[in-house]
Protein backbone atom coordinates (compact mmCIF):
# COMPACT_ATOMS: atom_id res chain seq x y z
CA UNK A 1 0.00 0.00 0.00
CA UNK A 2 1.27 3.52 -0.89
CA UNK A 3 1.28 5.92 1.89
CA UNK A 4 -0.80 8.75 2.88
CA UNK A 5 0.32 12.35 2.93
CA UNK A 6 0.41 13.77 6.26
CA UNK A 7 0.04 17.31 7.21
CA UNK A 8 2.82 18.73 9.02
CA UNK A 9 5.43 16.24 7.40
CA UNK A 10 7.55 16.96 4.96
CA UNK A 11 6.25 15.52 1.92
CA UNK A 12 8.27 16.51 -0.29
CA UNK A 13 9.20 12.99 -1.25
CA UNK A 14 5.49 11.65 -2.00
CA UNK A 15 3.97 11.45 -5.15
CA UNK A 16 1.69 13.96 -6.09
CA UNK A 17 -1.87 13.33 -5.76
CA UNK A 18 -3.00 14.57 -9.09
CA UNK A 19 0.06 14.53 -11.74
CA UNK A 20 0.01 17.18 -14.44
CA UNK A 21 -1.60 15.75 -17.88
CA UNK A 22 2.02 15.86 -19.31
CA UNK A 23 3.42 13.10 -18.20
CA UNK A 24 3.15 10.58 -20.94
CA UNK A 25 4.68 13.27 -23.78
CA UNK A 26 7.31 13.98 -20.98
CA UNK A 27 7.88 10.39 -20.83
CA UNK A 28 8.06 9.40 -23.98
CA UNK A 29 9.96 12.58 -25.51
CA UNK A 30 12.55 11.45 -22.72
CA UNK A 31 12.52 7.86 -23.58
CA UNK A 32 12.77 8.12 -27.54
CA UNK A 33 16.04 11.45 -26.43
CA UNK A 34 17.45 9.23 -24.27
CA UNK A 35 17.06 5.71 -25.95
CA UNK A 36 16.04 5.45 -29.08
CA UNK A 37 16.25 1.69 -29.79
CA UNK A 38 14.31 1.09 -26.33
CA UNK A 39 12.35 3.26 -27.81
CA UNK A 40 11.53 1.78 -30.58
CA UNK A 41 11.30 -1.59 -29.51
CA UNK A 42 8.46 -0.52 -26.63
CA UNK A 43 6.72 0.79 -29.59
CA UNK A 44 7.12 -2.87 -31.36
CA UNK A 45 5.66 -4.20 -27.60
CA UNK A 46 3.17 -1.42 -27.93
CA UNK A 47 1.69 -2.99 -31.24
CA UNK A 48 1.95 -6.38 -30.27
CA UNK A 49 0.32 -6.30 -26.71
CA UNK A 50 -2.34 -3.69 -28.38
CA UNK A 51 -3.46 -6.78 -31.03
CA UNK A 52 -3.21 -9.41 -28.36
CA UNK A 53 -5.32 -7.76 -25.73
CA UNK A 54 -8.31 -7.11 -28.77
CA UNK A 55 -8.11 -10.34 -29.42
CA UNK A 56 -8.41 -11.78 -26.27
CA UNK A 57 -12.09 -9.28 -26.01
CA UNK A 58 -10.61 -5.84 -24.16
CA UNK A 59 -12.65 -2.67 -25.31
CA UNK A 60 -11.10 -0.58 -27.09
CA UNK A 61 -10.11 2.14 -24.02
CA UNK A 62 -8.54 -1.46 -22.50
CA UNK A 63 -6.48 -1.77 -25.69
CA UNK A 64 -5.37 1.90 -25.71
CA UNK A 65 -4.41 1.05 -21.81
CA UNK A 66 -2.59 -2.10 -22.13
CA UNK A 67 -1.02 -0.13 -25.78
CA UNK A 68 0.38 2.73 -23.17
CA UNK A 69 1.65 0.82 -20.40
CA UNK A 70 3.60 -1.22 -23.02
CA UNK A 71 5.09 2.02 -24.18
CA UNK A 72 6.41 2.08 -20.77
CA UNK A 73 7.16 -1.09 -19.92
CA UNK A 74 11.42 -0.52 -19.84
CA UNK A 75 11.20 2.98 -18.81
CA UNK A 76 13.59 1.47 -15.56
CA UNK A 77 16.33 0.76 -18.14
CA UNK A 78 16.67 4.54 -18.56
CA UNK A 79 18.69 3.93 -14.67
CA UNK A 80 20.72 1.45 -16.08
CA UNK A 81 24.01 2.44 -16.71
CA UNK A 82 24.59 2.07 -20.84
CA UNK A 83 27.83 -0.08 -20.79
CA UNK A 84 26.10 -2.77 -18.82
CA UNK A 85 22.81 -2.28 -20.91
CA UNK A 86 24.27 -2.36 -24.31
CA UNK A 87 27.69 -4.50 -23.35
CA UNK A 88 28.64 -6.94 -26.23
CA UNK A 89 29.44 -9.02 -24.18
CA UNK A 90 28.16 -11.90 -21.82
CA UNK A 91 26.80 -10.23 -18.56
CA UNK A 92 28.18 -11.24 -15.54
CA UNK A 93 25.68 -12.53 -12.86
CA UNK A 94 26.07 -9.43 -10.33
CA UNK A 95 25.60 -7.12 -13.89
CA UNK A 96 22.06 -9.16 -15.18
CA UNK A 97 21.25 -8.81 -11.37
CA UNK A 98 21.62 -5.02 -11.97
CA UNK A 99 19.93 -5.27 -15.35
CA UNK A 100 16.57 -6.72 -13.59
CA UNK A 101 16.35 -3.97 -11.44
CA UNK A 102 14.79 -1.88 -14.64
CA UNK A 103 11.20 -3.24 -13.75
CA UNK A 104 11.93 -1.83 -9.78
CA UNK A 105 13.33 1.16 -11.00
CA UNK A 106 10.61 1.92 -13.90
CA UNK A 107 7.75 1.22 -11.02
CA UNK A 108 9.49 3.75 -8.55
CA UNK A 109 9.67 6.25 -11.70
CA UNK A 110 5.98 5.98 -12.35
CA UNK A 111 4.86 6.32 -8.59
CA UNK A 112 6.91 9.10 -8.50
CA UNK A 113 4.58 11.07 -10.80
CA UNK A 114 1.81 10.68 -9.36
CA UNK A 115 -0.84 8.35 -7.83
CA UNK A 116 -3.85 7.87 -10.68
CA UNK A 117 -5.64 4.53 -11.67
CA UNK A 118 -4.02 5.03 -15.03
CA UNK A 119 -0.84 5.46 -13.50
CA UNK A 120 -1.31 2.60 -11.44
CA UNK A 121 -1.97 0.87 -14.25
CA UNK A 122 1.20 1.37 -16.42
CA UNK A 123 3.07 0.83 -13.18
CA UNK A 124 2.06 -2.85 -13.08
CA UNK A 125 3.02 -3.43 -16.25
CA UNK A 126 6.34 -2.22 -15.94
CA UNK A 127 6.75 -3.69 -12.54
CA UNK A 128 5.52 -7.19 -13.81
CA UNK A 129 6.42 -7.56 -17.50
CA UNK A 130 9.63 -10.31 -16.32
CA UNK A 131 7.42 -12.18 -14.26
CA UNK A 132 6.74 -15.48 -15.99
CA UNK A 133 3.60 -17.73 -16.18
CA UNK A 134 5.22 -20.57 -14.51
CA UNK A 135 6.40 -18.76 -11.35
CA UNK A 136 10.21 -18.40 -12.76
CA UNK A 137 10.37 -14.62 -13.22
CA UNK A 138 11.16 -11.85 -11.56
CA UNK A 139 11.22 -9.31 -9.38
CA UNK A 140 8.46 -11.16 -7.45
CA UNK A 141 8.39 -14.68 -8.83
CA UNK A 142 5.00 -14.72 -9.50
CA UNK A 143 2.71 -17.00 -10.61
CA UNK A 144 -0.21 -17.71 -13.18
CA UNK A 145 -2.85 -15.67 -11.92
CA UNK A 146 -1.36 -13.34 -9.50
CA UNK A 147 0.32 -11.92 -11.96
CA UNK A 148 -2.70 -9.26 -13.44
CA UNK A 149 -3.58 -10.16 -17.26
CA UNK A 150 -2.43 -6.78 -18.63
CA UNK A 151 0.84 -7.79 -17.24
CA UNK A 152 0.74 -11.52 -19.21
CA UNK A 153 -0.02 -9.77 -22.11
CA UNK A 154 2.54 -7.62 -21.88
CA UNK A 155 5.45 -10.32 -21.44
CA UNK A 156 4.00 -11.78 -24.79
CA UNK A 157 4.63 -8.88 -26.70
CA UNK A 158 7.48 -8.24 -25.20
CA UNK A 159 9.47 -11.73 -25.62
CA UNK A 160 7.89 -11.45 -29.12
CA UNK A 161 9.07 -7.63 -30.19
CA UNK A 162 12.57 -8.96 -28.56
CA UNK A 163 13.22 -12.16 -30.47
CA UNK A 164 11.56 -10.40 -33.75
CA UNK A 165 14.05 -7.45 -33.55
CA UNK A 166 17.64 -7.78 -34.57
CA UNK A 167 20.17 -6.35 -31.77
CA UNK A 168 23.95 -6.06 -31.72
CA UNK A 169 24.25 -9.22 -30.12
CA UNK A 170 21.61 -11.52 -32.36
CA UNK A 171 20.23 -11.93 -35.71
CA UNK A 172 16.56 -10.79 -36.86
CA UNK A 173 14.07 -13.95 -36.31
CA UNK A 174 11.05 -13.60 -39.09
CA UNK A 175 7.73 -13.63 -37.74
CA UNK A 176 7.54 -17.58 -38.33
CA UNK A 177 10.18 -18.53 -36.25
CA UNK A 178 9.44 -16.09 -33.24
CA UNK A 179 6.01 -18.17 -33.10
CA UNK A 180 7.76 -21.78 -33.09
CA UNK A 181 9.92 -20.79 -30.43
CA UNK A 182 7.25 -19.29 -28.15
CA UNK A 183 4.53 -22.05 -28.78
CA UNK A 184 7.11 -24.88 -28.91
CA UNK A 185 9.84 -23.70 -27.01
CA UNK A 186 13.67 -23.73 -27.51
CA UNK A 187 16.61 -23.94 -25.73
CA UNK A 188 15.93 -20.47 -24.01
CA UNK A 189 12.35 -20.51 -23.11
CA UNK A 190 9.30 -22.90 -22.67
CA UNK A 191 5.80 -21.91 -23.97
CA UNK A 192 5.02 -23.03 -19.57
CA UNK A 193 6.48 -19.00 -19.33
CA UNK A 194 3.51 -17.74 -20.98
CA UNK A 195 -0.16 -17.50 -20.28
CA UNK A 196 -1.83 -20.17 -22.52
CA UNK A 197 -4.90 -18.09 -23.05
CA UNK A 198 -2.15 -14.89 -24.58
CA UNK A 199 -0.52 -17.32 -26.56
CA UNK A 200 -3.49 -18.17 -28.32
CA UNK A 201 -4.13 -14.74 -29.04
CA UNK A 202 -0.78 -14.94 -30.24
CA UNK A 203 -1.44 -17.70 -32.98
CA UNK A 204 -4.76 -16.11 -33.85
CA UNK A 205 -3.47 -12.67 -34.15
CA UNK A 206 -0.57 -13.64 -36.50
CA UNK A 207 -1.69 -12.40 -39.63
CA UNK A 208 -3.07 -9.12 -38.57
CA UNK A 209 0.27 -8.51 -36.38
CA UNK A 210 2.65 -9.46 -39.49
CA UNK A 211 0.90 -6.66 -41.39
CA UNK A 212 1.31 -3.92 -38.84
CA UNK A 213 4.81 -5.14 -38.18
CA UNK A 214 6.03 -5.16 -41.58
CA UNK A 215 8.53 -2.76 -41.92
FE1 LIG B 1 12.04 -5.36 -19.45
FE1 LIG C 1 11.27 -4.95 -23.16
Amino acid sequence: MRTGRVVGVDNRHEPPAAPDEGWVARLWHEQADRDPALHTHSIHVGTVASLLAREIGFSEEDVLKVQLASLFHDIGKLDIPREILYAPRRLTPEERRLVELHSIYGSRRLRQIGETPMLAFVEDVALHHHERFDGTGYPEKLAGAQISLPARIATVGDVYAALWERRSYKAAMSHDAVLASMTEGDERMSPAMFDPQVLDALKTSMPKLKQAMAE
